[in-house]
């Protein structure tokens, strides 16, 4: 998708000479010549920059009051300011605003659009997480945690009454596949900041350095390879969550700096001066026992203490087969939607099976299994032959399973569902994400008489965002 560029500049000469070359570069570009009519552009909801690049003092105010003024409309657009020769930026003012960087004018092409393209990269992965929250929110509700087994009666009790509480830190623990990820997202998503962002880290996932610079940002040039101002994973995270998941593989030093962001609320980035307010929930999960790893020196007792809140432990799915019950009709049905199959039974046999293997990979486990067979099925029954075998059973023995039809594998209520279920796509990789969601549009404008407005409601989202499909598609 093309950026929007707005330029704000009084200076018609400079203006102008901006603003060809960034749409040589193939952005669309906007230009305001002061604050009255960078208002008009930025009241346009159809047309949101991505990027601002604005001059300091303006004809009729400042930058930074057109910042502080329309922030809280343009979370996920990036401020650069130009400021003039003997200019000194209010930076504390700016930094609390949220700017992205200053440059003095004039300045090298080069440095310009290497803080262009980066500012332009944050204002993406800001878009992105919004966007995503936006979506997310409606899919994970305390129920979305499937169970009814009493531990997960009492899971479900718990991630609905935590989500409810202002809690500044908690940790999750549990096996691999227990659905730490899962209980994440329904805690951000049923709290009070649901509608600010759910920012991930996987600790295991990096070398130490990078982690420390994913999570706390640089500037410009502090340590080898740092071109410019990258903005940290708990500066993203800032009023909403942090998930860092397997927290125990985080090196002590890191323990030691984040423990520090906690207690004081404030970050610096790598290689700067300044200190930014954070206010962040972490939610932290590990799958290793964390006391013992405090025992063994491995994890800092300081940093537990003070995330370990609360604490909440998944129970393994062997803990409580017979959520087998409702599990498997939900994923069932799950796939079926997504591979167009009509999977309606599951024979006393599969049951025995499903109920007899100890799952050491948990729900995830279960998923992959099911989603292979539902996949492979060619009948209304669930084949047998991709479920566990007996060689992997829990000793407690399940005798009698009771044969079940799997009648909630679809039911469809009303017409918009029905039309939902008519969508069938192939799964071999003939058919890529974009003609797949041209697809769906494209159908759902058939369904609803071309009407814009119903397809928005049916699909729970905007307007605007359905027009540009159409467009973008040529839908009509
Ligand atoms: N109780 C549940 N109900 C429905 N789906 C579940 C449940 N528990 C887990 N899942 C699903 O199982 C999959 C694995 O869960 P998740 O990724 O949350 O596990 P995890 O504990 O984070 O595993 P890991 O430690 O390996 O990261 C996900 O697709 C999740 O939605
Ligand atoms: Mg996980």
């Amino acid at each position: 998708m093309t950026e929007t560029i707005l330029i704000i500049e009084d200076e018609p000469l400079l203006g102008q000479e901006l603003q060809r070359y960034y749409a040589d570069l193939g952005y669309e570009t906007l230009w305001a010549a002061d604050c009255r009519q960078a208002r008009t552009i930025l009241s346009d909801q159809e047309n949101r920059p991505a990027l601002i690049l604005s001059d300091l003092s303006l004809p009729d105010g400042t930058g930074l009051d057109l910042l502080e003024e329309t922030r809280g409309n343009l979370s996920d657009c990036e401020w650069v300011f130009l400021t003039g020769y003997g200019e000194v930026p209010d930076s504390v003012r700016a930094l609390r605003l949220g700017a992205f960087d200053f440059l003095t004018k004039p300045c090298v092409q080069e440095q310009l659009d290497m803080v262009v393209r980066s500012a332009l990269r944050s204002a993406q992965a800001q878009r992105r997480i919004l966007t995503d929250s936006v979506n997310a929110g409606r899919r994970y509700s305390p129920e979305s945690f499937i169970g009814n087994s009493k531990v997960s009666r009492q899971t479900t009790n718990m991630l609905r009454q935590l989500s409810q509480v202002p809690y500044s830190a908690l940790i999750l623990t549990g096996e691999t596949g227990t659905g730490k990820g899962l209980a994440t997202r329904i805690l951000h998503y049923n709290s009070d900041r649901a509608k600010e962002p759910l920012v991930e880290l996987n600790c295991a996932a990096l070398p130490k350095d990078l982690l420390e610079s994913e999570l706390f940002g640089h500037e410009a040039g502090a340590f080898t390879g740092a071109k410019s101002r990258h903005r940290g994973l708990i500066e993203q995270a800032h009023k909403g969550t942090l998930f860092l998941d397997e927290i125990g593989e985080m090196p002590l030093d890191l323990q030691a700096k984040l423990l520090k962001v906690l207690e004081d609320r404030k970050l610096r980035r790598l290689g700067s001066e300044q200190e930014l307010s954070v206010d962040i929930r972490i939610i932290a999960a590990t799958h290793r026992n964390l006391q013992d790893e405090v025992k063994n020196g491995h994890f800092r007792s300081d940093l537990y203490y003070r995330l370990s809140v609360f604490e909440l432990r998944l129970p393994s799915l062997r803990e409580r087969l017979e959520d087998l019950d409702d599990l498997v009709p939900a994923l069932i049905a799950e796939f079926n939607c997504l591979a167009g199959k009509k999977v309606t039974q599951v024979s006393p046999r599969a049951w025995q099976r499903l109920k007899r293997y100890a799952w050491p990979g948990n729900v995830r486990e279960l998923r992959n299994v099911l989603e292979r067979s539902v996949i492979l099925s060619l009948s209304h029954q669930l084949p047998e032959q991709w479920l566990p075998g007996a060689d992997a059973v829990v000793e407690s023995g399940f005798a009698e399973t009771n044969p079940r039809t799997v009648e909630q594998v679809e039911a469809p209520q009303t017409a918009a569902e029905q039309s939902k279920l008519d969508l069938q796509f192939p799964i071999d990789g003939s058919m890529g994400l974009e003609e797949m969601e041209s697809e769906i549009v494209r159908k759902m404008l058939a369904t609803c008489n071309g009407n814009v407005m119903e397809v928005a409601r049916i699909l729970k989202t905007t307007r605007e965002k359905i027009r540009y499909r159409i467009e973008k598609y040529h839908l009509r």
